[in-house]
């Protein structure tokens, strides 16, 4: 058994194997050089006994030392990652297999700590990756120890082996980091354009770890993009800039107006009667502009919450152009609807569609050639065009198209015409009344129900507004 385990071994040269064999026989060497000075012992015999005394020690810490080679190969092995079994060795000697054991034992629980270090990892990292926020985290030099997924997706794959000074070289930045390094802020939150993508405006909150933590990362910079908060805030103040300039502008009519009648007017009986027809005018223009900015802000709030309410759009055309046959006849014109059979009921917000075709067929009345007729038309269309809204769904839609005929509205403001007060110098010029709203809220009521609304104009065809209403929402 011995002999088979000693071939097994591959020897390795144990060069203290010699050493032991050597002081181990120290104390006998010097009991025969005594014995041979005291004329004891002939120096031959001493020498001999001597020989046989060392051949003793060899054999006897031979197999100790085997033992010993093989635990320090054993042990060699794990270190370099190689599964080893103790037990497979067969130590005899007690201690060698106690050394062996404890080694054992010892590895057991650091792979069982690195197993449960490493799931720690992999589960934080996962966590990490799922926040839809960049998140960096960096050493005591500024150097970038680690990004989550949307981090990398934003500044690139080989963000980690970048310093963050690089990233963001800006000088409030880097002052602001500086304070954290140094200890001298747990906290920093700032502001800044990304220089890859001046469009994009991020917040960053850079906070310091505890200074005990273990690991590397001293600080961790979590990104906010604030670009579309920027943005909105921009378009609120641009609309209560509008707002206000459009409700001042006939306020400033009526006033003027007022002071006349007051003043050079105030015994003239016929301009007081053209003035308070202006007036009226004017008074009439600001309460339908309060009325639709209130009703597109009551859709705005309403944008998010589906429509469930099985609506009959056939019945609700017909009705708005009925209600609209008085001002038809004013432009001697006509409305004309044509309904396929069988337009199926759909989830609809019923005043909210009565509000949308009453806009189009009043554009279509007020912009449209007078004496024409407008044509509506309602089908079911098998697939919706697609939108560049991102609420529009695809798919089966109940499409309303309404014609009128007139002249070309052209690319550059067709483009425009859903925008809040944006009205075509045409007909600002030409004194046609309206408050510009009309088609933005045509299209808030129309991607609140996850529609889709087109336009198309040509000179010998007319305008086509047509509005896709999907059949089911979701
Ligand atoms: N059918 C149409 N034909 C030609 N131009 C139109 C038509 N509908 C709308 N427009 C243009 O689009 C502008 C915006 O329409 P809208 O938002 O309804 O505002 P309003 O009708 O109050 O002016 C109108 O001022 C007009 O210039
Ligand atoms: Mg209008």
């Amino acid at each position: 058994m011995f002999l088979r385990k000693i071939r097994q071994l591959k020897f390795e040269k144990d060069s203290n194997y010699v050493t032991r064999v050597l002081i181990l026989s120290f104390p006998s060497a010097l009991v025969f050089v005594l014995l041979v000075a005291l004329q004891l012992l002939t120096p031959y015999w001493a020498l001999l006994s001597y020989v046989w005394v060392m051949i003793f020690n060899m054999l006897f810490l031979l197999p100790f030392s085997f033992e010993l080679m093989q635990v320090k190969m054993y042990i060699k092995n794990l270190a370099q990652g190689k599964s080893e079994n103790a037990e497979d060795m067969a130590l005899s000697d007690a201690e060698a297999r106690e050394i062996a054991e404890a080694v054992n034992s010892m590895h057991r629980f650091w792979a069982y700590k690195v197993d449960e270090l490493e799931a720690q990892a992999i589960s934080d990292t996962a966590v990490l990756d799922t926040l839809p926020d960049p998140i960096l985290m960096i050493d005591r030099t500024g150097l970038i120890t680690g990004a989550n997924l949307s981090a990398r997706k934003l500044l690139g794959e080989d963000v980690t082996k970048r310093n963050v000074e690089q990233i963001f070289p800006y000088n409030h930045f880097i002052n602001a980091l500086n304070r954290i390094l140094n200890q001298e802020s747990e906290a920093e939150n700032l502001s800044f354009y990304l220089h890859s993508d001046p469009d994009k405006k991020m917040y960053a909150h850079i906070k310091a770890l505890p200074w005990f933590s273990k690991g590397r990362a001293v600080a961790v910079i979590s990104l906010y993009d604030i670009s579309k908060s920027v943005t909105v805030e921009k378009m609120q103040a641009d609309f209560v800039a509008n707002a206000s300039h459009e409700l001042r502008t006939p306020l400033s009519v009526i006033s003027g107006f007022i002071e006349t009648l007051q003043t050079t007017a105030k015994d003239d009986e016929n301009a007081r009667h053209d003035f308070l027809n202006i007036m009226a005018d004017q008074a009439e223009y600001m309460s339908s502009l309060i009325e639709n900015l209130l009703s597109l802000s009551k859709i705005e709030m309403q944008l998010h919450e589906r429509p469930v309410e099985k609506t009959d759009v056939v019945k609700i055309v017909s009705e708005t152009a009925e209600a609209l046959e008085f001002k038809a006849k004013s432009r001697k014109m006509k409305v004309k609807v044509q309904a396929a059979s069988q337009i199926p009921l759909i989830p609809a917000d019923g005043a909210q569609l009565r509000q949308l075709f009453q806009n189009l067929l009043d554009n279509a009345l007020k912009y449209g050639l007078g004496g024409s007729t407008v044509q509506v038309k309602i089908s079911v269309v098998p697939n919706m065009p697609a939108s560049k809204t991102e609420t529009a769904l695809q798919g089966k839609a109940v499409s309303v198209a309404v014609h009128n005929q007139g002249s070309k509205i052209k690319p550059e403001d067709i483009s425009r015409l859903t925008e809040r007060f944006y009205r075509i110098q045409e007909h600002k010029d030409l004194n046609i009344k309206g408050t510009g709203l009309g088609l933005s809220i045509a299209k808030q009521i129309v991607r609140r129900h996850q529609g889709n609304l087109t336009v198309t104009s040509t000179n010998t065809r007319g305008t086509t507004f047509t509005v896709y209403l999907p059949l089911e929402v979701s």
